[in-house]
């Protein structure tokens, strides 16, 4: 059953870890990628990395549509790859489920294609441009390499990043809430 208590939070090795490839679709990946979406849904996340529920394997699930106030229309990427990252760089303001109550800015490619495998086995490529889409990509394909958000921050911005995110946590945020800036 989804559960914010699932989402494994800031501070946690498990999201520094690169995660290891899955080389079976078997029934426990079929569940695992339910699990996520559901947990993404609950937060109303726009994507979710294994590693984030506390599994380190290549998996990935990502909704940009519903998010936008539109039907479900999850994708499942095993073993994402990108292909492609190019464009001119862009900055967007990014949350994450695993960093309650903080959003940070981040500069990326505009434009990316990545492929991967869909639960049937079958490869296929998703390519994105100058969109939450392209974002969303890039920033939960960096979660199966133990890297996050927090990590294209300076040092200092970081650790201010950081101590609001442990506030927040204290104070009762949960996976998906991001909060007012305080400034
Ligand atoms: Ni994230």
């Amino acid at each position: 059953m989804a559960s914010f208590d699932d989402i494994v939070l800031t501070g946690d090795p498990r999201l520094k870890t690169r995660c290891a490839e899955i080389t079976e679709i078997t029934p426990e990946i079929r569940a695992l990628a339910e699990r996520m979406l559901d947990d993404m849904y609950l937060a109303n996340g726009c994507g979710l990395a294994a590693p984030q529920v506390g599994e380190l394997v290549r998996l990935v699930v990502i909704d940009c549509d519903y998010a936008g106030g539109r039907d479900r229309n999850p994708y499942v990427l095993v073993n994402p790859r990108i292909v492609a990252a190019d464009g001119e760089p862009r900055e967007y303001e990014e949350g994450c489920l695993s960093f309650p109550g903080i959003s940070v800015f981040v500069e990326r490619p505009s434009h990316v294609i990545v492929e991967a495998e869909d639960l049937d086995g079958d490869t296929l490529r998703y390519e994105a441009s100058n969109n939450l889409m392209a974002v969303c990509l890039q920033h939960e394909l960096d979660h199966l390499d133990g890297k996050t958000m927090v990590d294209y921050l300076g040092p200092i911005e970081r650790m201010r990043a950081l101590s609001e995110c442990r506030r927040a946590i204290e104070a009762g945020a949960l996976p998906g809430q991001v909060g007012s800036d305080e400034e």
